[in-house]
């Protein structure tokens, strides 16, 4: 945790001049509405330098630069540089950087951190997952009406919207509210430290959310895929929640889309 929170550190030193002037960075598209900026490219080289030094062996997985095996076979770090890309390029203040560490196929650590606020969401498997120095929980709500939840909205031309516009009706008929953030990182950190009590999404992506999984389920929440399994890194979906929502979360997605 020690390496991963430096790493992010440094990183994010880049990060804020970067924010401050977005306007001069150069920006392409991946996708209809997946961007790559040099901020992004500039924070994923300094993580990846960084690691590296600390533990030569290990691979990565980065949203940048995809797949790098290491010599060391069981572990890999899960990286995203800007989780929250369009919100950074739009001066939005809402983005963090998000490094996971995965271990024979378990993620095990995780780190999500905020630069603006100076906000380090870190967990480790068995130990607890934190703010800062501050412990955290997930929130102890236990009706659905009293639930604000977060979502994300799929990209058009990715999974299509109707699905997604079935599950937000579905869902925004039973909770107090439903927000989206533009950071699924933040929005599972949120969970953890109960600013949340549930979020939800399709169509993500590993580096999106292996940190922030680990965030959750250190504060004692729940954290699956449609189904309840655990294949969120494989199918790109994430349901997560306290103990007393996730399931009927759950329930309702299953419903409007069954
Ligand atoms: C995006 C954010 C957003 C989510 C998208 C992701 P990126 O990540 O997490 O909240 O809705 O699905 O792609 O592209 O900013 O790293």
């Amino acid at each position: 945790l020690n390496v991963m929170m430096g790493a992010a550190r440094k990183a994010a030193r880049s990060l804020l001049r970067d924010f401050g002037e977005v306007e001069n960075l150069q920006v392409s598209r991946k996708g209809p509405s997946d961007f790559v900026s040099s901020a992004d490219l500039k924070v994923e080289k300094t993580l990846r330098q960084e690691l590296k030094k600390a533990r030569p062996g290990f691979g990565f997985l980065l949203e940048e630069d995809g797949e790098i095996a290491g010599e060391d076979k069981s572990h890999r770090w899960i990286i995203d540089p800007i989780d929250g890309t369009t919100n950074f390029l739009h001066g939005i203040p809402n983005f963090c950087i998000s490094i996971a560490l995965e271990r024979d196929g378990e993620l095990i650590a995780g780190v999500v951190y905020q630069p603006l606020g100076d906000e380090m969401y870190h967990a480790e498997k068995g130990a607890g997952a934190f703010l800062n120095e501050r412990r955290l929980r997930v929130s102890a709500r236990r009706k659905m009406e009293d639930a604000v939840l977060a979502t994300g909205i799929p990209f058009h031309g990715r999974d299509g919207h109707e699905p997604f516009l079935r599950e937000l009706g579905a869902v925004m008929k039973h909770v107090a509210g439903v927000r989206r953030f533009g950071s699924a990182a933040l929005d599972l950190a949120y969970v953890a430290s109960g600013r949340c009590d549930g979020y939800w999404e399709c169509g993500i992506k590993p580096w999106d959310i292996a940190a922030g999984i680990v965030l959750v389920r250190e504060a004692g929440g729940y954290v699956t895929d449609y189904q309840g399994g655990t294949r969120m890194l494989d199918n790109g979906q994430v349901v997560a929640g306290n103990d007393h929502l996730h399931v009927p979360l759950l329930r309702l997605l299953r419903a409007a889309n069954p």
